[in-house]
C-alpha cells in the first residue's frame, strides 16, 4: 500500500511509531544572492485566490512597490494562480510543483480562498491548510493591536489597553485532517474528527511564545512580559499535554510571567478586560475562533492580519478574513489586513525597518482620522491602498 505523505494514515502512523513530524521538512530561505547586487532581492509568491483576494493583494503590492523603493530592496514576484477559477478550469487544487516552487521562495503573500461554487472546505483544506501543513508553518501569529479608540466597540478602551499577540498552533488539533463518517445519512451515523497534539508540535509553539514575549518585553506598568496559555484541558483531557509542556517550558524563562485561562473564560476576559492579555498561546481551533473575536476589538476583519510562519523558512502571510464573495470586484473591501500582513512578511524576511514603518504609517492614517472606518464600502479598497502608498512616499520625502 502506498501512503501519501501528510495523509491521515501517514499522520497516524507517524504518531503511533513516534517518528519525526509527519509533514516533510522544507529547505531554508535561499541564501542571499551575489554580493555584487546593489540591493537585496526577495522571491515572493503572490497568491490572490478567490473573492476579494485579488483586490486586497493588488493594493498590497502597490504599497510594496513604494516601501521597497524607499528601503532599497527588490522583490521578484511570481503569480500563483490557485483558487476556485483554476480549480474549475483544470480540476487541480494546488499541485506538488507549486509547493516545490514555494519552497524556493522567501515568502508568499496570500489573499483569500473560498467560493460558493465549490464544495465547502475543499480548496481551504488543499490550499490554506495545505500550505500550513506541507510547509510546516507551525506558528500562526495574529496580532490584535488597537490603533485608535474609535475602532473599538468596547466602551473606554484605548490603544494602550489592547495590544495582544496571539500565537495559534497551526498544524495539529482538529486541523490535522483525521476525520471520517460512517453509516452516513442513517440514524446511526457516526462522525469523528480527531484532535491531535504531539509533544513536538505543542512544545515548539509554546517555546516560540516565550521567545516572542522575551523579545517584546513587559507591557507598560508590568515587571515582566506575560504568556497566557489558553486551552480547555478541564474538558478536553488530551490537552493536558499543553498544561504539562507549558509548565516545563516556563521554567526555562524565569523572566516571563505565566498565566492560564480556559478558552470560554478567555473569551469573556477578552471583552471584559482586554488589557490583561499580552502574549497568548493556544491550540489551532481555539486560536481560529478567538482571533475573530480579537479582530472585532480593533476594527474588524478589515484590519486583522496574520503570518503563517516557520521561523527562518519560507512562510505565508494573509489577512484573517475570508474571501467575502459578495464584495468581489466591488472595490469595497478593506485591504489593510493584507497590507499589515505584508508588514509581518517584511519583518519575517529581514526588512524589519520597512515593516515597522509600514505599520506606523497605517497607524498614523487611522490616528489622524484619514482612515475613518474599516466597514466595507466606507472607503474604497483602491483608495486605502493609495492612501497608504502616498503616505509612505510623503513620509520618506520629509526625511
Ligand atoms: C483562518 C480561516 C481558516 C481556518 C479556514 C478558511 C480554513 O478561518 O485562517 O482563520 O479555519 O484556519
Ligand atoms: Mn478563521
Amino acid at each position: 500500500m502506498r501512503i501519501a505523505r501528510g495523509s491521515p494514515i501517514a499522520i497516524l502512523l507517524a504518531l503511533v511509531v513516534g517518528c519525526d513530524h509527519p509533514f516533510p521538512a522544507r529547505e531554508g530561505i535561499p541564501e542571499q544572492r551575489s554580493p555584487q547586487q546593489m540591493s537585496k532581492v526577495y522571491d515572493i509568491g503572490v497568491l490572490p485566490g478567490d473573492g476579494i483576494g485579488e483586490e486586497v493583494v493588488r493594493e498590497s503590492l502597490k504599497v510594496l512597490d513604494a516601501i521597497q523603493s524607499i528601503h532599497g530592496f527588490q522583490t521578484r514576484r511570481e503569480a500563483l494562480p490557485y483558487g476556485a477559477e483554476h480549480f474549475l478550469k483544470t480540476g487541480e487544487t494546488m499541485p506538488d510543483v507549486a509547493f516545490d516552487r514555494i519552497r524556493q521562495m522567501h515568502a508568499v503573500l496570500f489573499g483569500a480562498i473560498g467560493d460558493p461554487r465549490i464544495e465547502v472546505g475543499k480548496l481551504e483544506f488543499a490550499i490554506i491548510a495545505g500550505m500550513r501543513h506541507k510547509l510546516d508553518l507551525y506558528v500562526n501569529l495574529r496580532p490584535v493591536k488597537l490603533y485608535h479608540e474609535s475602532m473599538c466597540p468596547l466602551k473606554g478602551k484605548m490603544p494602550a489597553d489592547i495590544d495582544i499577540l496571539f500565537l495559534r498552533e497551526n498544524t495539529e488539533d482538529a486541523y490535522a485532517g483525521i476525520h471520517g463518517t460512517t453509516k452516513k445519512d442513517t440514524e446511526h451515523e457516526i462522525a469523528l474528527q480527531q484532535m491531535v497534539y504531539t509533544a513536538r508540535g505543542t512544545e515548539r509553539i509554546i517555546r516560540h511564545a516565550f521567545e516572542l514575549a522575551t523579545k517584546r518585553g513587559p507591557k507598560k506598568g508590568r515587571e515582566k512580559p506575560m504568556v497566557t496559555l489558553i486551552d480547555k484541558a478541564n474538558a478536553v483531557r488530551a490537552q493536558d499535554i499543553w498544561t504539562r509542556i507549558f509548565a516545563k517550558v516556563a521554567k526555562e524563562y524565569p523572566g516571563v510571567a505565566t498565566d492560564h485561562a480556559y478558552i470560554d473564560a478567555a473569551c469573556m476576559w477578552l471583552i471584559k478586560q482586554p488589557e490583561w492579555f499580552d502574549v497568548c498561546v493556544t491550540t489551532n481551533l481555539f486560536g481560529d475562533i478567538i482571533t475573530d473575536l480579537g479582530a472585532m476589538l480593533i476594527g474588524g476583519m478589515g484590519i486583522a492580519s496574520s503570518g503563517n510562519i516557520h521561523p527562518g523558512k519560507v512562510s505565508m502571510f494573509e489577512g484573517i478574513h475570508g474571501s467575502a464573495p459578495k464584495y468581489k470586484g466591488t472595490d469595497k473591501a478593506s485591504p489593510l489586513a493584507t497590507i499589515l500582513a505584508m508588514g509581518l512578511m517584511l519583518d519575517h524576511i529581514g526588512e524589519a525597518a520597512a515593516a515597522k514603518e509600514l505599520e506606523a504609517t497605517v497607524a498614523s492614517l487611522i490616528q489622524t482620522g484619514r482612515i475613518r472606518s474599516l466597514k466595507a464600502g466606507d472607503h474604497k479598497c483602491s483608495e486605502l491602498g493609495s492612501m497608504v502608498r502616498d503616505e509612505l512616499l510623503a513620509r520618506a520625502k520629509k526625511r
